[in-house]
């Protein structure tokens, strides 16, 4: 079947493991089904994958990506959860210590299909596109997670969203604002801070620009070169919840003084639960709120998609359709 896969690990050159080709169709082990791919949406995962982050050598060939919308054995529209948790596992899956994304230990999605666990596939909202459904499992549920499980977050709280044109933060600005929080968002790129007030942020500031006020919440996406910014843009008692370290994770100054001084919550975040996925999905019905895509491209250039991604030129999800 046509796939795009990581055929070698590249940390500094990321795209030349890429290969877009065949590979042979999914195994499907007990109480698995398959999906047949309509829309799979790029994360910086796969740029991760193909740097030889969380995928090791010994697993490859890898299938990349971790999302998708399709049709599933019995015709029903579908998305899938991308958390694979051990078939003995109950509770939050993501706390399992044995999970994995698909694309890590099992084949992911930017393929004509994926097997996944029974169990992972939930009915796609019917308001939504298969393009929109595919930006869910990863970006938008990790965004979903951290505001509405992890920052403590209420109505008519402040949150600050470092890094506006990502994936997950353009998710972080527009569910806030849809769930009545002001929202702060920063860029390093003017047109981004533009498109950013579009989708939803109150106020927009260049990267390190002192805020109006403190903020209740910090979302943090971007590690290194935010976090300092991130820490003193907090109120006294403040939370921030990190999901990821796109500019590394070793910032010049760990701020543990301000932390400790100003009793500030420091809230890990990984993608999120089948339940919140679930809520997710309702939370869009009710409010009308869509995944914001950047581009639509065909999987077969799935490589233009993510030197996009690599490049920084993304305001939003990169979808691959077949
Ligand atoms: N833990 C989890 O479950 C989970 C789930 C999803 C994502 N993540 C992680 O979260 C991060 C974001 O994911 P994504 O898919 O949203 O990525 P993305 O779409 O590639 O995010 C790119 C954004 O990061 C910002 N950025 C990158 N380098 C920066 C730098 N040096 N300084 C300031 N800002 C910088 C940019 O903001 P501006 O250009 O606007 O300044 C850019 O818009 C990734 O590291 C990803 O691995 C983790």
């Amino acid at each position: 079947m046509f796939a795009v896969y990581a055929d070698s690990i590249n940390p500094e050159s990321p795209l030349d493991g890429l290969i877009i080709g065949e590979r042979p169709e999914p195994e499907v082990p007990d109480g698995w089904t398959t999906v047949t791919v309509k829309a799979a949406s790029i994360n910086h995962h796969d740029v991760w994958s193909l740097r030889g982050v969380g995928l090791r050598a010994e697993a490859l060939p890898m299938i990349l990506g971790c999302d998708a919308a399709g049709i599933d054995a019995d015709g029903n529209e579908v998305l899938v959860h991308a958390v694979i948790s051990a078939p003995d596992w109950h509770g939050d899956e993501t706390l399992d210590p044995k999970r994995s994304l698909l694309s890590e230990r099992f084949q992911g999605t930017f393929a004509d299909k994926v097997a996944v666990p029974r169990r992972n596939v939930i009915a796609k909202p019917a308001g939504l596109s298969f393009a929109e459904a595919a930006c869910l499992p990863t970006a938008w549920l990790t965004a979903y997670r951290m505001l509405f499980t992890q920052s403590g977050l209420k109505q008519g709280d402040s949150v600050l969203v470092q890094g506006a044109g990502g994936g997950v933060a353009t998710a972080l600005i527009t569910l806030a604002r849809a769930a009545g929080i002001r929202v702060y968002a920063t860029s390093r790129d003017e047109i981004k801070r533009a498109r950013a007030l579009e989708i939803g942020a109150h106020a927009t500031f260049d990267a390190g620009e002192r805020l109006p006020e403190r903020v209740d919440a910090v979302m943090e996406t971007v590690g290194a070169a935010t976090w300092s910014h991130s820490i003193k843009s907090l109120r006294p008692g403040g939370t921030i919840v990190i999901c990821g370290v796109t500019s590394g994770d070793a910032p010049k100054a760990a701020e543990l003084t301000r932390i400790f001084f100003l009793q500030l919550r420091v809230h890990g975040s990984t993608m999120g639960t089948r339940d919140e996925l679930h809520k997710l999905a309702q939370f869009l019905d009710v409010t009308g709120v869509r995944p914001l895509i950047d581009r639509e491209i065909p999987m077969e250039q799935a490589d233009k998609g993510l030197a996009a991604v690599i490049e920084g030129d993304v305001f939003g999800k990169i979808v691959l359709t077949r």
